[in-house]
């Protein structure tokens, strides 16, 4: 494992061991959930995509992906709300187990935005799987269907997050330095 020598990181939450193994408790969830072949994964870029793939090579049934982009202005200290899909899927969701996956949902505005746009596209089902949860800063209720871990009130990074573009690559999950 990749020690963090880092100097921007405080704290880490969650090893690279910790994060595979939750991973695999949850994709063991969803393949016994959705045992037709008719899954499908949709991240949202750049984020999740590091969750998603990690996600797609534990499941054991048979899964589609896609992915989209969007621009918010939702962040850590900004003021929430406004989201767009800046980049759209390539496929129809049509008929499909649509699984969304999210690195972290936090206001909960993305993903509820999200989840509304896809689910008037005709998908079979629609779910959310998110890695992080920081629940003590949501503002829309929603109901998290898989979710790997609750996180407290901080900044991360890792696996997927980033400030400022960096530190994606992580393969271990850390509290960022104020
Ligand atoms: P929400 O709409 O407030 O739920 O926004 C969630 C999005 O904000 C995530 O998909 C991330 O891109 C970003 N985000 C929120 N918290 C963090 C964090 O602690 N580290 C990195 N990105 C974050
Ligand atoms: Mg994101």
């Amino acid at each position: 494992m990749k020690q963090p020598a880092l100097p921007a990181i405080e704290k880490v939450l969650f090893t690279e061991e910790q994060i595979r193994a939750r991973i695999a408790e949850v994709a063991a969830e969803i393949s016994e959930r959705f045992p037709s072949g008719n899954l499908k994964l949709i991240g949202v870029l750049k984020g999740s995509v590091f969750f998603l793939t990690a996600l797609a090579r534990a499941l054991t049934v048979p899964v589609k992906t896609d992915f989209l982009a969007i621009s918010s202005f939702s962040n850590h200290s900004g003021a929430p709300g406004v989201v767009r899909i800046a980049k759209d899927l390539d496929d129809t969701i049509e008929g499909e187990d649509v699984l969304l996956v999210e690195d972290i949902v936090d206001t909960g505005f993305t993903a509820r935005y999200l989840l509304q746009t896809l689910a008037g596209r005709g998908p079979n089902s629609i779910g959310l799987c998110t890695l992080l949860d920081r629940r003590a800063r949501r503002i829309v209720p929603l109901r998290i269907d898989y979710r790997c871990f609750e996180i407290p009130d901080r900044f991360v990074i890792g696996f997927g997050l980033d400030y400022k573009q960096l530190y994606r690559n992580l393969d271990f999950i850390a509290v960022l330095k104020p």
